[in-house]
């Protein structure tokens, strides 16, 4: 499963990329809102420091032209590798088909159900963003619509992955690594939940008191006799 972080502030995807074995980063526009400053100053630093990670920008625009024009300019601005996001409505279908025709990587986003998904595949999508947290929060179950669009990919062969996204917890990201799914992109506070466990930290500070008794504060296995 690839790792992806869902943010745009450089600092925040240095950190992570220290830590996490990271795969790139994804954004939409009100992601790059946040950060307060001309968008493609942003995602230039990002493509600069994330080097091979896969890139992926959102259009903004509703009609299909708009969005191919868009997916060019960003394409220009970022280069020939960046996914482009497109929402996958009417006019975005459109747009995928038009764009993938001509061999640019689509990552068909805002997906909330099946159906969706399965279009976008067959327009040429090369990844599907079900909204995990936000299907949840409309009655529905994230976790599971993510599980049958992949299990449908899969039946018909198509090499679409499913890239999921908008997560709150750890167990909507967990449930769907066990599943085996393509990708997911996640938010820094939900990426440190991964690896958060105060069972963890009690065991090592048990460790470290123990051998500190033996050897002496402070001392580890560099410098102990
Ligand atoms: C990804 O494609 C989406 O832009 C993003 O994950 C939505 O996340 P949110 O529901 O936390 O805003």
């Amino acid at each position: 499963m690839k790792l992806i972080i869902d943010n745009a502030n450089i600092d925040e995807i240095r950190s992570m990329y220290e830590f996490f074995p990271m795969d790139g980063v994804t954004c939409n526009p009100t992601i790059l809102a946040k950060e307060k400053r001309p968008p493609y100053e942003v995602l230039k630093e990002i493509r600069d420091f994330i080097e091979e990670g896969e890139l992926h920008v959102q259009v903004v625009s509703d009609l299909a032209d708009n969005m191919v024009e868009e997916a060019y300019k960003i394409r220009k601005e970022l280069g020939d590798d960046t996914f482009i996001k497109i929402p996958t409505t009417k006019e975005g279908l459109k747009a995928i088909r038009i764009l993938a025709a001509a061999g640019i990587r689509v990552t068909a986003t805002a997906i909330y159900t099946q159906m969706q998904a399965f279009l976008a595949a067959k327009a040429g999508a090369l990844y599907v963003a079900p909204y995990i947290n936000r299907i949840d929060n409309l009655g529905s179950d994230g976790v599971r619509t993510a599980k049958e669009i992949h299990d449908m990919f899969r039946n018909y062969k198509f090499k679409t992955e499913v890239l999921a996204a908008s997560f709150k917890n750890s167990r909507q990201v967990i449930s769907l690594c066990e599943y085996g799914i393509g990708a997911t992109t996640i938010s820094p506070d939900v990426l440190d939940l991964l690896i958060k466990n105060d069972s963890v930290t009690a065991a090592l500070n048990v460790f470290r008191k123990d051998f500190e008794k033996l050897c002496g504060k402070g001392k580890t296995m560099l410098d102990c006799e």
